[in-house]
């Protein structure tokens, strides 16, 4: 016999989208219950995302979850763009009138959602298994699961909140769902190494043997990508390879790549993936489990915040006044944001990297691209705005 509970929101899924929809309904009084099928560990060291826009610090602050942001957060003017062995700069700040970018990592915003939660007495249900959703369609709908210890649990909910990822059980529910999908021909080795990064600013590049992408996580951490096919064995990578491709891509006169020891190690297949409509009844989807767009953009996470104001916005309406229209409108208002960053994020990719299919035709259009972008100013602000963020979100406190 399953112990049974009630809830207002289920939400499946404890990354960054699931952890803070159940924060901000907490602070709108709406109580809620967080099912995760990976341990508390495992959540706070997945290596993923490393860049926030204005807006999702903005966001972040505005609900009190700014400390340990302000503090560690590492914020950026502007990006390098390099190709043709030449290395251009865009001020994002000048180029937008005043916005910007920070590097925090996804883990720091994962651990300091998990610790604010546990402390206002949040329920996080890690390590459970045979998570699953009935009765979408009714008033009530129904998240079970077993805990930890394999005790099984059925909790009564009122709306649930698919958070689960791309991999996760709540799309598959929506009946009739359209996709829309794109796959890339290649895949991003990302590396962890503690080593003092050698640039100010993240610097995208475009090589013949392929893009590269050094990004940073603290003044002695620094994350590195590289292009690699999409199906690569890491271990076709030993450290020693890593250090001489990176450094062969990023080539300039006068300076090299800081090296160090490597701790993390990954490939990542690059994929665009859109699911619409993004609600079915009761059950509402958000972040990865809706969409995904390739890193190349640095979208991904702060798409999936913004799906979380949006519904937080309107679960408070709905579950606390009673009135359903925001709610109705959710999965539209969130996929106009989705889908100009999912084009934002394959302009951006096509651009830098060197498509294993691609002709010479289009080799030569993607550098002229470039060329336009690092010598027309409109070209550049057009790049710099949706960077930094297309129109910010704000959570009805
Ligand atoms: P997830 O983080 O995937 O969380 C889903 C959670 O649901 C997981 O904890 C999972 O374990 C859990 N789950 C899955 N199935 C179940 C189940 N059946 N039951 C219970 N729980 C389940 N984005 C940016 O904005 N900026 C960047 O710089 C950036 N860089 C990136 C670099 C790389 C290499 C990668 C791979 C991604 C990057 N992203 C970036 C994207 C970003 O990491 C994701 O968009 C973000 O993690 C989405 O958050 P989410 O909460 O929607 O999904
Ligand atoms: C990162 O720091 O992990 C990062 C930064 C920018 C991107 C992608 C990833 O475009």
């Amino acid at each position: 016999m399953a112990a049974t509970l009630r809830t207002q929101v289920g939400i499946v899924g404890a990354g960054p989208a699931g952890l803070l929809l159940s924060h901000l309904l907490a602070l709108a009084g709406i109580d809620s219950v967080v099912v995760e099928n990976r341990s508390r560990e495992y959540c706070e060291s997945r290596q993923r995302a490393g860049l926030l826009e204005a807006g999702t610090v903005e966001l972040l602050r505005s609900v009190g979850l700014g400390k340990r942001l302000d503090t560690e957060g590492i914020e950026h003017d502007g990006i390098y763009l390099q190709f043709s062995g030449e290395r251009h700069h865009l001020d994002l700040r000048e180029l937008t009138g005043g916005r910007w970018v920070t590097i925090y990592a996804q883990t720091e915003v994962v651990k300091d959602l998990i610790a604010q939660r546990l402390a206002a007495g949040g329920v996080i249900e890690f390590s459970a298994s045979g998570v699953s959703v009935s009765g979408e369609s009714s008033d009530r709908p129904v998240l079970s699961y077993l805990d930890s210890a394999g005790v099984a649990h059925e909790v009564s909910c009122e709306v649930i909140a698919g958070c689960d990822g791309f991999h996760g059980i709540c799309r598959p529910l929506i009946p009739e769902i359209s996709v829309y999908e794109r796959t890339y021909p290649f895949g991003w080795l990302g590396i962890l190494a503690d080593a003092a990064p050698s640039t100010d600013e993240l610097i995208y590049a475009r090589h013949p043997e392929g893009f590269a992408l050094y990004s940073m996580r603290s003044n002695t951490v620094s994350r590195l990508y590289l292009q690699v096919p999409p199906d690569e064995p890491v271990a076709n990578w030993p450290d020693d390879r890593i250090w001489a491709e990176l450094n062969k891509r990023f080539a300039l006169d006068g300076w090299s790549v800081s090296e160090g020891n490597i701790t993390d190690k990954s490939v990542t297949p690059m994929r665009s993936f859109v699911a619409a409509p993004m609600r079915h009844g009761r059950l509402f989807l958000a972040g990865d489990a809706a969409h995904i767009v390739p890193p190349t953009g640095a979208k991904g996470l702060n798409l999936a915040l913004c799906d979380v104001v949006v519904l937080a916005n309107a679960l408070r309406a709905a579950l606390r006044d009673g009135s359903w229209e925001l709610a109705d409108a959710y999965s539209d208002t969130c996929l106009d944001r989705v889908w100009r960053s999912t084009h934002f994020s394959w302009w951006m990719t096509t651009m830098l990297h060197v498509n294993p299919e691609a002709d010479a035709f289009d080799e030569q259009l993607m550098a002229a691209q470039l060329r336009y972008v690092t010598s027309s100013r409109a070209e550049a602000r057009s790049l710099a705005e949706n960077y930094t963020g297309y129109r910010p979100v704000r959570f009805e406190l």
